[in-house]
């Protein structure tokens, strides 16, 4: 097991949910509690790169070594990615893809609404589609949370997305993705593939980061 596979390179890695304010006490999110995230934070420190990790509302320490930034919303998520220089952009956040239009400056009463409320929704940026399409890219990495078509909708997204790697979990299985201490993931790329038994995100963290930095310097200039 070498330690420092990673040495000299920037990674920026996204965690955990984003949060989208309806009111002052109101939110959408989702079921994404960080750990893979940070585990994979934890394991690139751990292997010689140099971390930022842009992490959503969660409730896990900061992982030794590693500059987190902590972020609410998509939008504030987006900017902190954009000031990063990296060489490597790991995206595994649990981005909310739509936020509500408009942020009500009060508490939303029910008085207002009656017996039916509707909310309307706006679509967020796609953080990673951004970062991956800019003009000198870094190295970028996707996620793609599925609950059918596995396959197929991750290789739609390496292509639509323009990344280099993507990892697949079957979301619909409460064993492993989504708040669970274990994931079993696919990772596709454009010519092949390699699949992860189910294990701990720690474990799975370690031999994810060792696939990226193989594929990271195979392609590097
Ligand atoms: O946090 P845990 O509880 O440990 O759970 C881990 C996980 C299931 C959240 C993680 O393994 C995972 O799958 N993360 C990606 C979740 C997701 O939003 O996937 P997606 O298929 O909707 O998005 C595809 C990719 O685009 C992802 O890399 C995502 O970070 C990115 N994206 C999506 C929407 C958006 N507006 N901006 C983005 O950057």
């Amino acid at each position: 097991h070498r330690t420092n596979v990673w040495q000299g390179t920037r990674i920026t890695i996204t965690a955990g949910p984003t949060r989208e304010a309806i009111d002052p006490v109101r939110y959408i999110s989702n079921h994404s509690s960080g750990k893979m995230g940070y585990a994979l934070a934890a394991a690139a420190q751990q292997l010689g790169a140099e971390v930022t990790l842009i992490s959503g509302p969660v409730t896990l320490p900061s992982p030794p070594g590693v500059n987190v930034i902590h972020v609410e919303s998509a939008e504030q998520m987006l900017a902190a990615a954009q000031a990063q220089t990296m060489d490597v952009f790991v995206s595994c956040a649990a981005v909310a893809d739509y936020r509500p239009a408009e942020v009500s400056q009060q508490k939303i009463k029910k008085e207002q609404k009656g017996d039916d409320a509707q909310l309307t929704l706006v679509k967020n940026p796609d953080i990673l589609k951004t970062i991956a399409t800019q003009p000198q890219p870094p190295f970028c990495i996707g996620f793609a949370a599925e609950t059918e078509k596995v396959r197929q909708h991750a290789l739609d997204k390496l292509q639509r997305k323009q990344l280099q790697l993507i990892v697949a979990n079957d979301v619909s299985d409460k064993q492993i993705g989504f708040n669970s201490d274990n994931n079993a993931v696919t990772v596709y790329w454009q010519d092949g593939e390699q699949s992860f038994a189910a294990q701990s995100k720690q474990n799975l963290a370690n031999a994810l980061n060792e696939l990226f930095a193989q594929h990271y310097f195979k392609n590097k200039p």
